[in-house]
């Protein structure tokens, strides 16, 4: 096909509103000209639902080298140590810029920072902004700080990324074409693809599948974070109940009145999150309801006041010291290949936040490390940028086949099933079949190499078909046990300590086997 008539130019388009996306055109904004397209409304992000905070060694007490040991051991030793040396060491220098811009963090009644504490972290280092609705209330600073700096495109999803001579060279929305010297995808994680997830709606890893689709490599798609504590009401998760709740005190539960971390791991309720959702999981498969103790927890109300009004919505009297949970998909570690400044392996492309994977998670993300990645990287994507960009001419041509094949597609509800079901909190080989099998008769090939659907619920299930798949058949790939990607047929004892080689789960062999 034809690129249509009418071309749109910016310098540097960004697709997604979370944090990162914020930053990343924050630090461009006084050189260049800088649009960001979201799906929907600009507000609508998994940044905005962040509640716990920034991890940053920033107290006197702490030291980088210890966040650093919390990242790395949580991740498994599957990080890549590059990249989390510059996360917490530059951490702290960002959010000192951050707070420099006029942000202001939770203090106490001496004006001092205050510190929670999530799991895994052997100390309080978790900076938050009223009280739980931390990302939001970055994100609303952000919005005033660009409002008149930078062109929001609302509600004009992306659909392609535009490839011209090996390089993108910029996107095709729903209601246009527009060029630009660089283009970042900023698109977030893909919470959506499992049937409990704290992620926004729009997180259907539509900035992955679209990069996948133009050659990008990917890679470390088994890793899928499940949060503990999604708050449970009527066999649905409706909403994050922040690790920080239990930082401050609170344990988890059964009804019959057990504690379920007890004798599971040294640091009990604050485990790192898979070894928590796992026994939330194996409690809930048995027949049991799980709760969150936060009885133990003075002046909840305002300690956690999105909290409070998210089980008031729902009427559950948090009064009462008990909030029945459940876990739900929440990060995904890996994603689109990029080296510490952004860069894909298909130039002019970029990727920042949770659509990337530079490594830094590793197996499994540290609490409140993800606001902290956005910080930190973005301002590396945006100075890498600047050093590089130079004028391109773009011709008008598009590498995707116009074809008018009809292929029947699945609804998300049953992608929703299929992933929760076969490649969820515990996996093994039979059922991660299953689901390859399931996914490829919808011919993932074809659906990569088609141009893409107009339509806005048809691209979304196709986007979610791709990802869905990639995660399948990279779990498949990972026949140990690592972090947030368990397997019951291969013992994480076993594995977890005879290997400690990072071996990166790399999606491009898929596309040399012929389905590209
Ligand atoms: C939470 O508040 O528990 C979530 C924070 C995070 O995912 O880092």
């Amino acid at each position: 096909m034809k690129w249509r008539s009418i071309m749109h130019k910016a310098d540097v388009i960004i697709v997604g509103s979370g944090l990162a996306a914020l930053m990343v055109a924050y630090h461009l904004c006084e050189h260049k000209n800088v649009i960001v397209f979201t799906k929907s409304n600009k507000e609508v992000s998994n940044s905005w639902l962040a509640q716990g905070g920034v991890a940053a060694a920033i107290h006197p007490a702490d030291h980088w080298l210890s966040h650093y040991e919390d990242t790395i051991t949580t991740g498994c030793e599957h990080n890549d140590d590059e990249a989390v040396r510059i996360l917490v060491q530059e951490g702290r220098e960002a959010i000192e810029q951050f707070m420099h811009l006029g942000f202001s963090f939770d203090v106490d009644e001496r004006g001092e920072l205050l510190f929670g504490r999530e799991g895994a972290h052997r100390m309080r280092r978790i900076l938050h902004a009223g009280g739980d609705a931390t990302g939001k209330k970055m994100v609303e600073f952000l919005f005033e700080k660009l409002s008149s700096r930078v062109l929001f495109i609302e509600n004009d999803p992306v659909i392609d990324l535009l490839v011209n001579d090996g390089r993108c060279v910029g996107v095709r929305t729903k209601n246009g074409l527009y060029v630009a010297e660089a283009t970042i995808v900023a698109t977030g994680g893909i919470g959506q693809l499992y049937t409990f997830t704290s992620n926004v709606e729009t997180a259907t890893g539509d900035g992955i599948a679209m990069a996948y689709r133009v050659g990008a490599a990917v890679a470390d798609m088994e890793f899928v974070q499940f949060h503990p504590t999604m708050l449970y009401v009527d066999g649905k998760a409706v909403g994050l109940i922040s690790e920080a709740v239990r930082g401050e005190g609170a344990t988890l539960v059964t009804d019959d009145g057990r504690h379920v971390m007890d004798g599971v791991h040294p640091q009990k309720d604050l485990a790192p999150r898979d070894i928590v959702s796992r026994a939330i999981d194996r409690e809930m498969k048995n027949g049991h309801l799980v709760f969150l103790d936060i009885s133990a927890i003075p002046h909840f109300s305002s300690r956690f006041p999105t909290i409070t009004s998210l089980c008031e919505r729902y009427q559950i009297n948090w009064r009462s010291g008990l909030i029945p949970v459940v876990p739900g998909a929440h990060f995904l570690m890996g994603g689109i290949v990029v080296n510490v400044d952004g860069e894909t392996t298909l130039p002019g492309l970029y990727a920042v936040g949770e659509a990337a994977c530079t490594g830094v998670h590793g197996a499994n993300r540290l609490a409140s490390n993800s606001l902290l990645e956005a910080l930190v990287f973005s301002r590396r994507v945006a100075f890498r940028l600047l050093q590089k960009m130079e004028r391109r001419s773009v011709m008008e041509k598009s590498e995707k086949k116009e074809s008018n094949e009809r292929i029947s597609l699945p609804t998300k509800e049953q992608i929703q099933q299929t992933m929760t079901q076969y490649v969820g909190i515990v996996r093994d080989y039979d059922q991660l079949l299953q689901a390859k099998q399931w996914f490829e008769q919808y011919s993932i090939h074809k659906l990569v190499n088609m141009a893409s659907e107009h339509d806005d619920e048809k691209r979304t299930i196709i986007y979610m078909l791709i990802v869905g798949w990639l995660i399948t058949t990279s779990a498949l790939q990972r026949k140990e046990s690592r972090g947030a990607h368990y397997r019951s047929d291969e013992p994480f004892e076993k594995m977890y300590w005879e290997k400690r080689r990072i071996v990166r789960t790399k999606t491009e062999h898929l596309i040399k086997e012929g389905f590209r």
